[in-house]
C-alpha cells in the first residue's frame, strides 16, 4: 500500500522512533496521522492528531480504535526496556510482566481493536515494531528480548490470519536506535528517521519483514548454521 493519503495512528509517536514514524507518514503525504500518546499536550506537530493511549489499558486502546475508525495503517511502536544485571537478578520477574504488559500484550491489544478498522477500510496494514533482540539475547536485556521473540511470534500469526481480510502486516527488526531507549551508552546506534523510512518504504513494496542494519541481518542469516550468532555473540554486540 502506498503511504500518501493513508490514515495512520502510531503509538507512542510523542518521540523517538515513534515520532519519526509520524514525520515520515506526513512528508510521503499520508492524509491524517494519529499519534497515540500517555499525555497528550497542547502544542501537537501540525498535520498530526494527539490520540489519548496507554496501551497496558484495554479500556484505553477500545476507545482509541473507536475515535480513529477511518485508520488504514497502524505502527505498533510503543515500547519499553529494563536493564538488569543478571539473568539471576530478582527483579527479571518484575521486568518481564512490566516488558511483556507494554510490548507484548500492548500489541495484542492494539492489533485486535484495530483489525475490524483496518477490515472496514479496505485491508490496510499494521506494523510491529521488533528487533534484533528477537533473536539475540543480550543477559542485560533479557526480559526485553523475551518480549520481542513473544511479539515475532505474535506478528507471524496475525499476518497470515489477516491475509484472508486483505491486511499487510510487516515485522520490523532493527539494532540500537539512537532514542532515548539507548541514552548514554555509547555504541553504533541507526537514526531514527532511517529506520521509518525503511519501514515504510517496505509497506509501499510489500516487505513482510524488513531488516534495517547490518547486524540485524547477520543475526538472523546465521540463525539456521552452527556458528549462529546468537551462540557465539560478537563482543561490541
Ligand atoms: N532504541 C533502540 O535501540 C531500539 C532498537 C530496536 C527496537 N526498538 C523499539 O522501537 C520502539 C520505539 O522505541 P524508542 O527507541 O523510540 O524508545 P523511546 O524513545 O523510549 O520511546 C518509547 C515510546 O513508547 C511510549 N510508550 C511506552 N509505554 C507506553 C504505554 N504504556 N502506552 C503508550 N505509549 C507508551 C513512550 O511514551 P512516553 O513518552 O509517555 O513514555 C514513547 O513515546 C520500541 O518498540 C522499541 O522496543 C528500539
Amino acid at each position: 500500500m502506498k503511504i500518501e493519503n493513508s490514515i495512520v495512528f502510531i503509538s507512542g509517536a510523542n518521540r523517538g522512533l515513534g515520532l519519526a514514524f509520524a514525520q515520515e507518514a506526513l512528508k510521503r503525504g499520508a492524509k491524517k496521522v494519529y499519534a497515540g500518546v500517555r499525555n497528550p499536550t497542547a502544542d501537537s506537530m501540525p498535520g498530526i492528531v494527539q490520540v489519548k493511549l496507554d496501551v497496558t489499558d484495554a479500556a484505553s486502546v477500545a476507545a482509541a480504535a473507536k475515535q480513529c475508525g477511518d485508520v488504514t495503517l497502524l505502527v505498533n511502536n510503543a515500547g519499553i526496556a529494563r536493564l538488569n544485571s543478571s539473568v539471576l537478578d530478582a527483579s527479571m520477574v518484575d521486568f518481564s510482566r512490566e516488558i511483556f504488559e507494554t510490548n507484548y500484550y500492548g500489541t495484542i491489544l492494539l492489533s485486535q481493536a484495530f483489525a475490524p478498522v483496518l477490515a472496514k477500510n479496505g485491508g490496510g496494514a499494521i506494523l510491529n515494531v521488533l528487533s534484533d533482540a528477537t533473536w539475540f539475547s543480550r543477559p542485560m536485556l533479557a526480559s526485553y528480548s523475551a518480549s520481542k521473540s513473544a511479539v515475532w511470534s505474535f506478528t507471524n500469526a496475525l499476518r497470515i490470519e489477516l491475509r484472508g481480510q486483505n491486511t499487510f502486516v510487516q515485522g520490523l527488526h532493527v539494532s540500537f536506535l539512537d532514542t532515548d531507549m539507548t541514552k548514554g551508552f555509547d555504541m553504533k546506534k541507526t537514526s531514527p528517521q532511517q529506520v521509518a523510512e525503511a519501514a515504510f518504504t517496505g509497506i509501499e513494496t510489500g516487505k513482510e519483514e524488513v531488516l534495517v542494519d547490518s547486524f540485524t541481518r547477520q543475526m538472523k542469516q546465521s540463525l539456521s548454521g552452527e556458528q549462529a550468532l546468537y551462540l557465539n555473540p560478537p563482543e561490541i554486540a
